[in-house]
């Protein structure tokens, strides 16, 4: 993707691996509009990186999601690349039934995404180079048992963007699938916030946007930690390392 002379958006800046890049972005000279539901988190992100905009968005909310896109491409008719970042991660265990966390993951994980792409695109497509970033993860490759839904959103997420860029590789739009590892945010809360064996949020950062800038082509961004888990079928290795990983940290959780 170009690295500058962009104006993006990026859902749920206001927090984590968003705000990271938001930031990156915007000291390369990116116009970065970012989105999330948390005024205050919005408002100190922006006080922090003068020029950065932000817009209040519920990614799981389908008339929040029109109303934001239409304001946005009036606003900002230079729009022309989304990095669709904002997501749920919770636990969910399936002998309890949790129909209410499963929807919940749905419609934030996955029709998120896809709803503001459907209500974005139109407008990519009209410009002269455009980027569609969606965020998916390790656990798209390989799922982990604990987060049965969120594991279904993010495979369902990297199936979709497979689809898109087929179907978009005739435009000027390019279509890239972030694949993060496991990464030291809040995403569940402080103990993954504090975790030593998740990837420092800031090395992640850098290594992403390191792949970004010296492979303008790139359609998987996967930085080093995530290549076990991304290859793991293609190297013969998948039951292996998804048994061991499920026994790893089923285990882990209960003691
Ligand atoms: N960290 C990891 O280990 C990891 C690994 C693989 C993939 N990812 C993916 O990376 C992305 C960013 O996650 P993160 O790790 O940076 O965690 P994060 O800091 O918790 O960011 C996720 C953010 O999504 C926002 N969000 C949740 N529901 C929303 C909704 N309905 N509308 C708008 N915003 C909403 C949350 O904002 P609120 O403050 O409004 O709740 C939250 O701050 C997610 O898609 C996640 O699945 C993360």
């Amino acid at each position: 993707m170009q690295m500058t002379d962009n104006t993006m958006l990026i859902t749920c800046g206001n927090s984590g691996i968003g705000q990271g890049l938001a930031a990156a972005f915007h000291d390369l000279g990116n116009q970065v509009i970012i989105t999330g539901r948390n005024q205050q988190t919005l408002d100190e992100t922006v006080a922090a990186h003068p020029g950065m905009k932000a817009v209040v968005l519920d990614v799981a909310d389908a008339a929040d999601i029109q109303r934001v896109a239409a304001q946005l491409i009036q606003d900002y008719p230079a729009l022309n690349a989304v990095i669709h970042n904002a997501g749920i991660m919770a636990e969910e265990d399936l002998k309890q039934g949790q129909p209410d966390s499963a929807e919940a993951h749905v419609n934030t994980n996955l029709l998120g995404p896809i709803r503001l792409n459907s209500a974005l695109l139109p407008h990519l497509l009209g410009q002269p180079s455009a980027t569609v970033m969606t965020v998916t993860s390790g656990l798209a490759f390989v799922p982990l048992s604990l987060n049965p839904t969120y594991s279904a959103t993010k495979a369902a997420i990297h199936s979709y963007t497979q689809a898109m860029r087929y179907q978009l590789q005739d435009t000027n739009v390019q279509v890239i699938e972030l694949v993060p590892p496991y990464v030291r945010t809040h995403l569940q809360g402080e103990r993954q916030a504090n975790d030593p064996h998740a990837m420092p949020l800031d090395e992640f950062v850098a290594e992403t946007m390191a792949i970004l800038s010296s492979n303008p082509d790139v359609s998987e961004v996967l930085v080093q930690r995530v290549h076990a888990q991304r290859f793991a079928e293609k190297r013969g290795e998948y039951d292996a390392f998804f048994k061991q990983m499920n026994d790893m940290l089923t285990a882990a959780r209960k003691s």
